[in-house]
């Protein structure tokens, strides 16, 4: 059995890493040629934790990288794993897909085998049926469910759980129409993934469930930041006890509770903003997620009130950013909600330096010499007026008087939480802990 993977990003790579580890035949396709080159080399373009491990066992047992189509000449499953980003007014934007499929479609002509085109990109609902499928059955001179088969895949993966999440899926979604290439597929995944629930359901089913997954995600924390904003008005009160123990309760469960600087990324946000236009456009009024959406963006007015409660007009304020990295264990600041605080507090003139372990390079990419950047975490305070600890990085919960002793003003804002047990000697404010004001 020969795979081919199109699109090599934190899905794409994970999927092909994984499955060559395995003893699958693949290929893995990118427009990206420097992309390719570097992943030939085992040189990651990203950061992710076991990927680098996976990809180079991959390697060792055969995967084939690079940029040109006809590597999936042969191939029994196409996967498609390209990026869906966002437009300007919300909407998700199809150009990478749609030339990725065209390609397929093209190289379907030319050839007599019957692959299984299987699509992970994130697609709003009737994109399958409306756009891909009349693009591959244009391009290839064939018929879908006849010729080749046809599947819709969304995935779920975490950045950060790559590799994890790629092995053991918590369910596998196969929508599509019930032909041999859907027992095909199921076959295929019942092998891949022994023990995992399969669900078998049309398109259009397929691709909501992947917004309902990321939109109840975005919901739920949501909910707890502004859960979070309560609590902290009261003296005492503490939001982590409070998610923990409702995290106990088994219909609500744990995860995704976890109070702070509201949710980024680049699912969440994209996903919400992309549901939200789709429902607009079949006449449906999104009034829970767009104030999921609000409450989400208020979080960061709360981290500036904070700041400039305590030092006032921050024109020229030196102020420090731990983590601009949208979660620990990436190097990943698309959407950040990191990366939205700075350019807010640039706006004010404020200076900023910023330390993460992993993302200073990326940061770079995006701000330039507009920031300052630190490797060390003592560094980044030196004469800062404030810290603000937005990413949990395990590094900040090793923050102690010391690391800050070189501050000017010891102020700190945690919108994590980190440092609350530590008894540190600064001006101190924990999102989601009520204090006296
Ligand atoms: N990143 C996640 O955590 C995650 C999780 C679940 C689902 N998804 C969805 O999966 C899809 C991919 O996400 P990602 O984060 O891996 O994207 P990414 O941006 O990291 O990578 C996409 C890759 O596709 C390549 N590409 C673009 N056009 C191409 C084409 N025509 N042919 C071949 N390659 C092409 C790009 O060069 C890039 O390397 C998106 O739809 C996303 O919404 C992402």
């Amino acid at each position: 059995m020969k795979i081919a993977i199109i699109g090599l990003g934190f899905v794409g790579l994970s999927f092909a890493s994984v499955l060559a580890s395995k003893d699958y035949k693949t290929v893995g396709i990118d427009v990206d040629k420097n992309k390719c080159e570097k992943i030939s080399k085992c040189d990651l373009p990203f950061f992710e934790p076991s990927l680098e491990r996976t990809l180079r066992n991959g390697l060792k047992k055969g995967l084939v990288i690079g940029n040109d189509f006809s590597l999936i000449d042969g191939c029994d499953f196409i996967f498609v794993t390209v990026g869906t980003p966002q437009r300007p007014n919300g909407a998700i934007d199809l150009s990478m897909i749609k030339k990725a499929v065209s390609s397929i479609g093209k190289i379907l002509c030319k050839n007599n085998k019957n692959p299984i085109i299987i699509i992970k990109s994130t697609v709003v609902p009737g994109t399958m049926k409306n756009v891909i499928l009349p693009i591959l059955e244009k391009e290839s001179n064939k018929k879908a469910g006849d010729d080749f088969g046809l599947i819709s895949n969304p995935e779920f993966l975490q950045e950060s759980n790559a590799i994890k999440d790629t092995k053991f899926p918590h369910a596998v979604v196969l929508g599509g129409y019930q032909t041999k290439y859907m027992i095909k597929a199921k076959n295929f995944f019942s092998k891949l993934h022994p023990n995992t629930p399969i669900i078998i359901t049309n398109h259009q089913t397929a691709e909501m469930i992947k917004y309902a997954n990321n939109s109840f995600l975005a919901t739920k924390i949501s909910f707890i930041n502004q859960l979070s904003n309560i609590c902290q008005n009261i003296p005492g009160a503490n939001i982590d006890d409070v998610a923990k123990t409702i995290g106990l309760d088994p219909r609500i469960g744990k995860s995704f509770l976890n109070a702070g600087p509201g949710y980024g990324g680049s699912c969440l946000p994209k996903d919400m903003k992309a549901l939200i236009n789709f429902a607009n456009k079949i006449g449906i009024k999104s009034t829970l997620l767009k104030e999921v959406e609000k409450t989400n963006q208020k979080q960061i007015t709360n981290i500036i009130s904070i700041l400039e409660e305590e030092i006032g007009n921050l024109k020229t304020k030196r102020i420090t950013v731990l983590g601009t990295a949208f979660k620990p264990e990436t190097d990943d600041i698309r959407d950040s909600t990191s990366i939205k605080l700075i350019k807010k507090l640039l706006e004010k003139g404020a200076r900023i330096t910023i330390h993460d372990p992993k993302a200073i390079e990326n940061t770079k990419n995006m701000f330039g010499k507009k920031i300052k950047y630190k490797k060390s975490i003592i560094d980044s305070l030196i004469r800062s007026q404030c810290a603000i600890i937005m990413t949990q990085w395990k590094e900040y919960s090793k923050i102690t008087n010391s690391t800050i002793r070189h501050m000017d003003k010891k102020i700190i804002i945690d919108s994590r939480r980190i440092l609350a047990d530590k008894n540190i000697n600064a001006n101190y404010h924990p999102i989601g802990i009520g204090y006296d004001k």
